[in-house]
């Protein structure tokens, strides 16, 4: 196994273990490495790992460097949970994600008792609340190896003590001020690509628990993200999704100060990249500046995910969000002139404690006047240790449950009839996958994010193939082939 030029294989597991990062790490990825070798020999199989991913895009990337420091371990990769080292990377957002987590986690416990060498792994956001681990620590023993999202790149050497030690081990950090640069990534994909450019979140909305599980803002290098872009663009990804909690404050606390908007433009220039995409902006802090620079360029795509959270400056005020409704409609309106053909969607949030009926019109009313493209709609939900947990009028869940259903019909009504839009003309799609109802089709997504099908094969995925779109049903649309470019 080489990797960055390291040939694990060679590494002199009787020499001190290296205190600098990462080499400290790849040591222990050649110990685990020799101790998973072993097992397999005694077994006569290899050893197989299972990561479920569980959350937002963040999650998924940090998944694919667990997967990458797996394999360099040495363990193949499956989808069944019956394996030999299953770890979940769990989201604390809202209450549901952590019950899935609890209901899994019963099953996984039975798995254990036929296979009792099976290591079982959790990390990511709801191991940085205490009361999580206290539970799991009372009531899921059979829990080899708990650890959250500070030291996530320390991995390798979790699972090098996980292969020798029987006691559960737990390793949880409030905070770090660390980035850990070159340890492995196995990509889902081999033509696009998340790339970090910042962890964390310091805006503290009064609803979220993100800034408590994931620490404070800390953007990378540009130097660092472009390095990345560059290699990745040399192993074959086309697209990348540059990936922070709010991009539009990226660099702010580098030592060398950076816009976000500077950082695309530096990422627009690396060459043989196709498209840029990114994730999330947070409306107070866009500047014109992006908006100039999203709509001069030929490789940042159409579409803007700009969370709304709630139509009523009342409560955006509560939610901590520091911007008015007008603030947010004025901004979209600066965009749609500068980019008339641009894909806006949102994140909304109902029910949040204090919202009247009036409230709640005033979303509707945004969602309205907006016309998104399509919206994530959640169910306000408590999370323990928010400002907004401890307020004192919350809403009856039957009001919440009648508020999701009436937005949730307005905001597929109105995304019916924007989707259709683009019908009978010709655009640029990126192959993805071969159709999973049809073989003959394949499926790829247009510059504003929306999905097309049409007849090809998988000589296309991964290519940028013109299509003219001759249908439009619902939410996605029917096209035929009009000429390829070069693969
Ligand atoms: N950083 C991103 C969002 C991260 S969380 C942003 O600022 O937009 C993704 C979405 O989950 C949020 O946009 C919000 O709509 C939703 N969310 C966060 N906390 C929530 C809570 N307590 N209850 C319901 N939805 C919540
Ligand atoms: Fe949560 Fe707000 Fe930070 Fe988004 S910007 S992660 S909603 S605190
Ligand atoms: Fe969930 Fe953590 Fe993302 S709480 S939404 S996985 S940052």
């Amino acid at each position: 196994m080489i990797y960055q030029n390291i040939d694990l294989d060679q590494i002199d597991l009787n020499c001190p273990v290296p205190e600098e990062e990462p080499e400290r790490q790849y040591y222990y990825m050649a110990l685990a490495r020799s101790l998973v070798r072993e097992k397999s020999r005694e077994l006569g199989r290899p050893l197989y790992a299972c990561t479920q991913t569980f959350g937002c895009q963040m999650n998924a990337r940090d998944s694919e460097k667990l997967e990458g420091i797996l394999e360099a371990i040495g363990y193949e990769k499956t989808e069944s949970e019956k394996a030999d080292f299953v770890i979940y990377n769990t989201c604390t957002v809202r209450e549901n994600a952590n019950l899935r987590v609890y209901g899994r986690l019963g099953q996984l416990g039975k798995y254990k008792k036929k296979n009792p060498h099976m290591i079982i792994a959790l990390c990511g956001c709801m191991m940085q609340e205490p009361q999580v681990v206290e539970k799991l620590k009372k009531s899921y023993r059979f829990i080899n190896l708990i650890f959250g999202t500070h030291n996530l790149y320390r991995f390798a050497e979790y699972v090098a003590r996980a292969l020798t030690e029987d006691s559960m081990i737990i390793d949880i950090w409030k905070d770090t001020d660390q980035i850990v640069e070159n340890l492995p990534v196995d990509r889902k994909y081999s033509f696009k690509s998340g790339v970090n450019i910042m962890f964390g979140c310091n805006n503290f909305c009064s609803y979220c628990i993100v800034p408590y599980v994931r620490g404070r803002e800390r953007s990378r290098k540009p130097e660092e993200i472009l390095q990345e872009i560059r290699r990745l663009v040399s192993d074959g990804v086309v697209e990348v999704m540059l990936l922070g909690q709010n991009v539009n404050s990226y660099g702010k606390n580098l030592e060398q100060p950076v816009s976000f908007a500077k950082l695309l433009l530096e990422v627009e220039k690396t060459e043989g990249l196709k498209r840029i995409r990114f994730m999330t902006s947070h409306p107070k802090d866009l500047s014109e500046e992006l908006i100039e620079v999203m709509a001069k360029s030929k490789k940042v795509c159409r579409h803007l995910h700009l969370p709304l959270q709630s139509g009523s400056s009342r409560i955006l005020k509560r939610m901590n969000r520091r911007y008015t409704k007008e603030q947010y409609l004025e901004l979209v309106e600066r965009i749609r002139k500068a980019m008339p053909d641009i894909s806006l969607t949102t994140d909304i949030i109902v029910g949040f404690p204090g919202e009247t009926e009036e409230d709640f019109q005033e979303t509707l009313d945004v969602v309205r006047r907006v016309r998104f493209d399509s919206a994530f709609t959640f169910q306000y939900s408590r999370r323990t240790g928010t400002p907004a947990a401890a307020m004192d009028d919350q809403i009856p869940p039957e009001v919440v449950k009648d508020r999701f259903d009436r937005l949730l019909e307005e905001v597929q009504k109105i995304a019916k009839e924007v989707c259709s839009r683009d019908v009978h003309t010709v655009q640029e799609v990126l192959v993805e996958s071969i159709n999973e109802q049809d073989a003959s089709l394949v499926t790829g997504r247009m510059s504003n994010n929306t999905l097309v099908h049409f007849p090809g094969d998988s000589s296309l995925i991964g290519t940028l193939q013109k299509v003219y779109l001759t249908e439009c049903k619902g939410f996605y649309y029917m096209g035929t082939p009009v000429a390829t470019e070069e693969k």
